[in-house]
């Protein structure tokens, strides 16, 4: 009798499905656990970025420099701390690549400079697990905090499985390096987002319409709801009540604006 994987069954899929377009309120290896095999189209992820400092979020500033903003607390993000994140770092590449079906991508967003060499730990890391593809450069144009050298780039790791040819739907004359300007979020949003435009670009290289889109970080939602306006199926976990919280109300104003649009 053929073996098949718990991971294969009836049972999987109908998880998957059950989830596809809703946000997962908890940790994303428990929510990975559950999806079957040779599943995704795309992870695109946005991870904690290990740096434990929470990412150029202007409420983090002292209160004199953030205009009428006084007492602000920061606001910190899960899992952020570098033990945590290089800890956690192996077991969401093996993950993501178990449920990767063969051919196509993780573009996983990432800190460019220092003082830690995250992206180097990350390049190692994705290519002893995914495959690694390529690093690209994603020039913020503002700059961040910092005395020399301030921070002014991010870098997206790309890992793409082996087993098959790459998953690609771009054209041949694309860069390894985009410019589009961070966001910089007020307050009440979810303090590091990513632009729309960032995680659209990647969406249109590495998937079609249709395709299953995955972001195990989702925070206030930019992947769902990019991934919805370009008609891709999407899942989403998100582990701080807070942000999924945010990310449903964002989601559902997207929806509505939609159908507003259709009608
Ligand atoms: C860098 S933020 C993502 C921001 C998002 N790209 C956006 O545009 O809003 C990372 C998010 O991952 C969440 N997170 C951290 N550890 C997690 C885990 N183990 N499972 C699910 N979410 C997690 C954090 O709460 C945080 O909101």
């Amino acid at each position: 009798m053929r073996h098949r994987s718990p991971r294969q069954g009836k049972r999987v899929r109908s998880f998957l499905n059950d989830w596809l377009g809703r946000v997962y309120p908890g940790d994303c290896l428990r929510f990975i656990a559950c999806l079957p095999d040779n599943s995704i189209d795309l992870v695109l992820c946005d991870p904690p970025y290990g740096l434990d400092r929470g990412n150029d979020d202007p409420a983090r500033k002292p209160a004199r420099t953030v205009r009428g903003r006084k007492g602000l607390a920061p606001r910190r993000i899960a899992g952020d701390s570098y033990m945590e994140w290089s800890a956690n770092l192996p077991l969401w590449m093996t993950s993501f690549m178990r449920i990767l079906k063969p051919g196509a991508c993780c573009c996983c967003c990432c800190g460019g400079g220092g003082p830690h060499p995250v992206f180097a730990e990350m390049a190692l890391v994705m290519d002893e697990t995914i495959g690694f593809k390529q690093a690209v450069v994603w020039d913020k144009v503002h700059m961040g905090l910092g005395w020399h050298y301030r921070r002014t780039y991010d870098i997206v790791m790309i890992g793409q499985k082996r087993g098959a040819p790459s998953k690609w739907y771009g054209d041949r004359r694309e860069r390894n390096l985009i410019r589009i300007p961070r966001v910089i979020p007020r307050s009440d949003q979810h303090p590091t987002p990513k632009p729309a435009e960032l995680m659209q670009h990647f969406i249109r290289l590495h998937s079609r319409p249709g395709h299953v889109v995955f972001d195990p970080f989702l925070g206030g939602g930019t992947t769902a709801v990019v991934a919805e306006a370009m008609g891709r199926r999407w899942l989403g976990c998100e582990i701080d009540p807070r942000f999924v919280a945010m990310a449903e109300e964002r989601i559902s104003r997207a929806r509505a604006l939609r159908l507003d649009a259709e009608r």
